[in-house]
C-alpha cells in the first residue's frame, strides 16, 4: 500500500487523469462520509439531487445526506424505481420533473448513490440538465464500484436495445465506500466479483491472488479484503480509460470474458445468468480458447475453473445449443467481417486482441461450456 494516495490509512485515492476531465476515485470502508470533504464541490452548487433506489435509500441515504449536508449543501433524497427494466426514459422523465419542481439548478450537482443502473441513470440525467450538471457517483454494488461507475459512460434503455440513448459525462468525484458491499445479496457480491477476476487476468495477477487467498471472505463481503481487490481493478479501469483517450484500442481488453458472456446474457435472456456470471463463462471458455490456440499458457484454464469455483460462480453447465451461440457472437456488432473477434489471455496479467479464430476452435470450447 503506497502512502501516496492514501487518506489517513483508511482511505485510497485513485486518480483518473483524463484531459480536462482530471477526477479521483475514493476507496475504502466508510468512504461515503467522505463526500463531506474530499469531493471538489463547486462554489455554485447550493443543491444536492441524491438519485437512488429504495433499497439503498433505506440502508445508505441518510449517511449520504448528513455528509453532503456538512459539505454546505441543501439535500433531497429522490428515489427512482429499481432494476435494469427500469432504465428507462419513463424513468427519466419522471426525474426531470421532479428536478424542475425543486428546481436543481446550472450550478448544482447530482450524486448517482446505488448500482450501475442508477449511476447510468442519473448520471444520463445529470449530463442533459439544464445542459449538464455536475455528478458524483457513489456505486454500492461491486460490479459499479469495480467498473460500471468510472469511465463516464451514462445511459438507459429503449424496448429496441440497452443502452441506445445515451452520453459520455465523466463525474466530479467517485466514491465507493467497500462497507456497503456487505449488504449486497449475496449472487450480487459473486456476479462482482467474476468482474473483478478479470481486471487480475488482464492486467493485475495480484488480484487473482487475492482472490484464491480469501475467496469466503470475499464472497461474504468483509470491506477488509475487499477493499484492496476494489482498490486495484479501479486502478485499472481508471488506467485503461485514461490510456484510450490517446492510443484506441486498450479499451477493448476490458472486455475479456464478454464476447461469449454477452451472448450468453442474450441468448439464455437478460437476468437469466447475471452479468458476472455471464462473464465467469465467458472467461472460462476464453482461457480454453487461448489454450487450444497456444495463446494462453499451460493450466490458465484450470486456474480460472478453480478461482470461479472458490467464488462460487458458474464455470459449465450451460444449457445453450452451442451453434445457436455461434449465431448470436457472429450478430454481434463487434464482430469483423472476417468472424469473430476475441481477447485472450497470455498469462494472468497479459491479454491481447487476437485475429478470429477458426469456428470449429470455437465450437469446441462452446461445447466444453455445458
Ligand atoms: N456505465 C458503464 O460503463 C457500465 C458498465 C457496466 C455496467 N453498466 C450498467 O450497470 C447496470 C448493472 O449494475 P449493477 O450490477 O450494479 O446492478 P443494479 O444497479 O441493478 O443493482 C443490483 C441490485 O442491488 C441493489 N443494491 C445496490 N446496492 C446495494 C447495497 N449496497 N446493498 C443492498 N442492495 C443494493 C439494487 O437496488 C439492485 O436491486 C446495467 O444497467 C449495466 O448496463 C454500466
Ligand atoms: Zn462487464
Amino acid at each position: 500500500m503506497s502512502a501516496a494516495g492514501d487518506l489517513g490509512g483508511r482511505l485510497h485515492r485513485v486518480p483518473v487523469p483524463l484531459e480536462g476531465a482530471f477526477y479521483d476515485v475514493l476507496v475504502g470502508a466508510g468512504a461515503l462520509d467522505a463526500l463531506a470533504d474530499e469531493v471538489p464541490w463547486p462554489a455554485t452548487a447550493s443543491r444536492a439531487a441524491v438519485v437512488t433506489s429504495a433499497t439503498v435509500a433505506t440502508l445508505y441515504a441518510d449517511r449520504a445526506q448528513a455528509a453532503l449536508e456538512r459539505a454546505g449543501l441543501d439535500v433531497r433524497v429522490l428515489t427512482v424505481p429499481d432494476g435494469e427494466e427500469a432504465k428507462t426514459l419513463d424513468t427519466l422523465g419522471a426525474l426531470y420533473h421532479r428536478l424542475a419542481a425543486w428546481p436543481l439548478r446550472r450550478g448544482d450537482v447530482v450524486v448517482a448513490l446505488g448500482g450501475g443502473v442508477v449511476g447510468d441513470l442519473a448520471g444520463f440525467a445529470a449530463s442533459t440538465w439544464n445542459r449538464g450538471v455536475a455528478v458524483v457517483q457513489v456505486p454500492t454494488t461491486l460490479l459499479a464500484q469495480v467498473d460500471a461507475a468510472i469511465g463516464g459512460k451514462t445511459g438507459v434503455n429503449l424496448a429496441e436495445g440497452k443502452n441506445l440513448v445515451g452520453a459520455f459525462h465523466q463525474p466530479l468525484a467517485v466514491v465507493a465506500d467497500t462497507s456497503t458491499l456487505a449488504t449486497l445479496p449475496d449472487r450480487e457480491r459473486r456476479a462482482g466479483l467474476g468482474e473483478a477476476a478479470k481486471y487480475g487476468f488482464i492486467a493485475d495477477p495480484e488480484v487473482l491472488r487475492l482472490l484464491e487467498a480469501r475467496p469466503d471472505a470475499m464472497v461474504a463481503g468483509d470491506p477488509g479484503v475487499l477493499t484492496e481487490v476494489v482498490r486495484r481493478c479501479v486502478a485499472v479501469k481508471a488506467r485503461v480509460v485514461a490510456a484510450d483517450e490517446r492510443e484506441a484500442g486498450e479499451r477493448a481488453l476490458l472486455n475479456y470474458g464478454h464476447t461469449v458472456g454477452h451472448a450468453i446474457e442474450a441468448l439464455a435472456g437478460y437476468g437469466t445468468y447475471r452479468h458476472g456470471e455471464a462473464v465467469a463463462l465467458g472467461m472460462v471458455a476464453a482461457a480454453r480458447l487461448g489454450e487450444r490456440l497456444g495463446v494462453s499458457e499451460d493450466g490458465l484454464a484450470a486456474r480460472t475453473v478453480a478461482l470461479l469455483e472458490g467464488l462460487r460462480l458458474p464455470t459449465g453447465g450451460l444449457r445453450l445449443d452451442p451453434a445457436r451461440l455461434w449465431d448470436v457472437l457472429a450478430r454481434d456488432k463487434k464482430a469483423g467481417a472476417g468472424g469473430v473477434r476475441f481477447v485472450l489471455c497470455r498469462r494472468p496479467g497479459d491479454a491481447v486482441v487476437v485475429d478470429p479464430p477458426a469456428r470449429a476452435d470455437v465450437d469446441a470450447v462452446l461445447r466444453g461450456l455445458a
